[in-house]
């Protein structure tokens, strides 16, 4: 792929299947890769909405992960913490082309800026 704003991150068969792996793109924030069960690719940023706990360390369950700490749920998704908790961390569009994962650069760069409101980018 052309370097058309993409990023190629890791191979697919690098992700653990129902687990993370963690990438840190040109030194910038901890980005958690996730596959599903049914083996779909989310990204989102690797800090829990709560206390910031390493989401890529928690149980994945459908399309959510469990965060290691309290045991917020957290939509892999949206980013969206499941009721009653009330939260979200940043996602990350993810592209894949012939086995590896790209994520966007522009998306990357903002990744360490705080949201800006209750819902997720
Ligand atoms: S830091 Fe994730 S549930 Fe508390």
């Amino acid at each position: 792929m052309p370097d058309d704003g993409w990023l190629a991150v890791c191979g697919r068969d690098e992700i653990p299947r129902l687990g993370a792996r963690v990438v840190r793109p040109d030194g910038g924030e901890d980005i958690a890769l996730f596959r599903s069960g049914d083996d779909h690719v989310f990204a989102v940023v690797d800090r829990c909405p709560h206390r910031g706990g390493p989401l890529s360390q928690g149980i994945v369950h459908g399309r959510s992960v469990t965060c290691p700490l309290h045991g917020w749920d957290i939509g892999l998704e949206d980013g969206q913490a499941a009721a009653p908790d009330v939260g979200c961390t940043r996602t990350l569009q993810v592209r894949e082309l012939d086995g590896r994962i790209y994520l966007r650069r522009d998306e990357l760069l903002a990744a360490a800026a705080p949201l800006a409101r209750a819902g997720c980018a």
